[in-house]
């Protein structure tokens, strides 16, 4: 952890980016090249420079000590809804911890001088709700590009990012490297983005770490989240072959997770967060068909729960095309499964809901409407 050669000077080496996002909470993370401790200082969105006063300081701790690390995770709550806050994020490097004594180096902080501080805003009681969605990037940065750059960023509340961003996760460059990195310069560090992982970052080395860089409000990697009137489940779909196929080498054990989730699914939707939404939207990478057992374990455990509940629709990804699936006898409400180089722009206000789905050139492939609930 601490290396006896000397090295380069402590850096941000990826910029934060925000998840976990609620109406009085945040997560953000970042990372440093040098272990450090590290926090973040935030301030109202009023009209006074950043400078003007020593901001309010909130570390990443954990029972009680300031952690040290290179992957920083600073946990905020008690904020306002419907409210933005400036903020940035400052490491300070620690060399050596020895006895009692702890040693430390240089800082590094993100920019507020020459440029803005960085943003964000909680989601208050607003009737109107817009997000984008994309899945099974599969690490093809420049396919994310041009789906995000089609996205009115300021305008939109949120991303989602449905499965399958890379094929498997082997290292934190690679990760960074497939997309993240991308995703950072083009929204999020400012926009919330939620995470539903797909079977593919259920691969690798490294996939084992995911849920340190997209931590939840559930602190599980299924959970769900309100934005205005809309309630937005989000579902871990796991893998798709079953748990002994060769593929998995023997360390899944996807069946009894999907078990597991379905009991917390069922409490779920008993939650007022869930039941007093008018929008019931329902995020999961593989969709309830396909006709492999993935696919067939969560059309058994999750879609009668879902029918039950009122779901309305569910957004997918993982089959590489676009299909509507209609509601029918057993899965209660329409799928549809965005294709791997089509983005899913949503609308929500309290008249309906609209999914359009884009291609890579901005051309409208098809939409669907729902209406809210009362
Ligand atoms: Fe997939």
């Amino acid at each position: 952890m601490f290396p006896l050669l000397a090295q380069e000077k402590i850096k941000i080496s990826h910029l934060p980016y925000l998840q976990a996002l609620t109406d009085s909470s945040v997560s953000i993370i970042w990372t440093s090249n040098n272990p450090a401790i590290a926090w973040v200082e935030i301030a109202p969105n009023d009209s006074t420079h950043f400078y003007k006063q020593e901001r309010e300081k909130l570390f990443a701790q954990q029972y009680g000590f300031k952690m040290v690390g290179t992957v920083h995770q600073v946990n905020i709550s008690g904020l306002k809804p419907g409210t933005t806050y400036r903020y940035r994020v400052y490491n300070q490097e620690v060399l050596k911890h020895e006895g009692t004594r702890v040693q430390y180096g240089d800082f590094a902080a993100t920019n507020v001088y020459r440029e803005q501080p960085l943003k964000f805003k909680t989601p208050g009681p607003s009737a109107e709700v817009s997000f984008a969605v994309v899945n099974d990037i599969h690490g093809k940065n420049e396919v994310l590009r041009n789906l995000i750059k089609q996205v009115d960023i300021p305008k939109t509340d949120f991303v989602v990012f449905n499965g399958d961003m890379v094929d498997n996760l082997l290292s934190e460059n690679q990760m960074y490297g497939g997309f993240m990195d991308t995703a950072i310069a083009l929204f999020a560090s400012e926009k919330p983005m939620y995470y539903a992982r797909g079977n593919h970052e259920t691969r690798g080395s490294f996939a084992t770490a995911y849920p340190k860089y997209f931590p939840t409000s559930s602190g599980e990697l299924y959970y769900l989240f309100n934005y205005g009137e809309a309630c937005i489940l989000v579902l871990d779909c796991g893998e798709d072959k079953p748990d002994s196929d060769i593929e998995y080498s023997g360390i899944v054990d996807m069946d009894a997770y999907r078990s597991q989730q379905a009991k917390w699914l069922e409490k779920a939707v008993e939650s007022p967060l869930f039941k007093n939404a008018k929008y019931k939207i329902v995020i999961c990478h593989m969709p309830p068909f396909g006709g492999w057992h993935g696919s067939q374990d969560i059309r058994d455990k999750f879609v009668p729960i879902l029918n039950k509940a009122g779901a309305q629709i569910m957004l997918s990804g993982h089959l590489h095309r676009h299909i509507i699936q209609k509601q029918d006898q057993q899965v209660h409400f329409p799928v549809l499964v965005n294709s791997n180089v089509n983005l899913i722009k949503v609308q929500l206000n309290d008249q309906e809901g609209s999914f359009k789905v884009y291609s890579q050139e901005g051309k409208l492939v098809d939409e669907i409407k729902i209406k809210p609930l009362n």
